[in-house]
């Protein structure tokens, strides 16, 4: 039987509560399929800080290094908001990404149909329906770039850069062509070359990158109008590229109108690793440890992780249809259920996923 060796960063907020969930429909399929899963915990985020003074502590890189992959919960959180900026948990799952070298963040952003009234659009925008896959920068940009204070023309300043390589680019732009290769041959790179130095050369690159793959048409958006684009017609993405930072902004956007982002699973990979899985979503403090948060975006990462890391194709697809599946039955967490609806709490929602696959 084939095992494979997972690092377990459950980190802050319902990040403990919706990792359990998915090491629970990992294991449930994983003997379904005759799967092993050795899951190794590692501390991060607000709970290293509290644990040893750092959060990101030498023993978790190297846990994750000498692991096949990696699922992660969320990090952050009111009680580590004031600390500096070097030691936040946030700068853990910064870390973590550079050392792991995970400069591709695919996010999914589809809509179920159980789901169609859960969103915020008008029936009619969304008729169609709408399956974006959302290619962010991870590891470059502003939120890696050189920053801190100094004086100003104002006095006190504060400043961050963006800064990104040809090298970075390129190979972000080839990782976008070969997913849109895959699906719809249909790219939308997303910039704002109108003002940005940086974004003029993303352009510049995205088309030379273009030339490698004529089958696939690529067209350019700035993005204030891919922010207002997604929501007055989402259904004419199919892959998106964008940096780091407009990657993170519009993840979120994307998020809301599939109904919750509470749904939105991530995977973030490199050359020489098999990645790290994630929800999209933080770590919500305010229903941490109440057994209320949606363990679905955390249980369909794992679905990716199983495809992407192991090229387990099958357990990955058995996962995807227990979550369609409850989905239709109508059964909801907190973050979906409406009106009369009952929410379940997250365990429940696990045990359902669970029985289904
Ligand atoms: C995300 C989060 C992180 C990011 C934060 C917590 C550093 O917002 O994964 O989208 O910006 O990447
Ligand atoms: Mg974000």
């Amino acid at each position: 039987m084939k095992n494979y060796k997972i690092g377990l960063l459950r980190g802050d907020g319902i990040g403990p509560e919706i990792v359990d969930s998915a090491v629970r429909v990992l294991e449930a399929v994983g003997k379904k399929y005759n799967i092993g899963f050795t899951f190794t915990p590692y501390l991060i985020g607000g709970a290293a800080i509290d644990a040893c003074g750092e959060p990101l502590p030498k023993e978790t890189v190297e846990g994750c290094l000498a692991s096949d992959s990696v699922l992660l919960g969320a990090v952050g959180g009111p009680k580590w908001d004031n600390l500096a900026g070097n030691v936040r948990p946030e700068k853990a799952l910064l870390g973590i990404r550079a050392a792991m070298g995970l400069f591709t963040n695919l996010r999914p952003a589809k809509l179920y149909p159980a789901l169609k009234d859960e969103c915020p659009l008008r029936s009619d925008i969304v008729a169609n329906g709408f399956d974006i896959m959302i290619v962010r920068e991870l590891t470059g940009g502003i939120y890696f770039g050189e920053r801190g204070y100094r004086e100003g023309k104002y006095g006190e300043e504060a400043y961050d850069t963006e800064a990104y390589s040809r090298m970075e680019i390129e190979r972000i732009a080839r990782v976008a062509f070969e997913t849109a290769r895959k699906r719809n041959k249909k790219l939308t790179s997303i910039d704002k070359a109108n003002v940005l130095e940086t974004s003029r050369l993303w352009r510049k690159i995205v088309h030379e990158i273009a030339a490698e793959y004529p089958d696939v048409t690529v067209s350019d958006m700035l993005v204030d109008n891919a922010a207002m684009q997604l929501v007055r017609n989402p259904s004419q993405f199919d892959v998106i590229v964008t940096s780091n930072m407009f990657g993170d902004i519009l993840s979120d956007e994307a998020s809301q109108i599939t109904g919750s982002i509470g749904m939105l699973p991530s995977a973030s990979l490199g050359e020489s690793t098999r990645g790290l899985y994630e929800p999209i979503h933080g770590s919500a403090p305010d229903i941490a440890g109440l057994n209320k948060a949606n363990p679905i975006a955390t249980i369909l990462s794992a679905a990716m992780m199983l495809l992407y890391a192991f090229d387990e194709k099958e357990a990955s697809e058995a996962i995807v249809a227990a979550v369609d599946k409850v989905l239709n039955e109508g059964l909801r967490t907190a973050d979906l259920a409406r009106g009369e609806t009952k929410a379940l709490s997250t365990s429940e929602m696990t045990d359902e996923i669970v029985k289904r696959l």
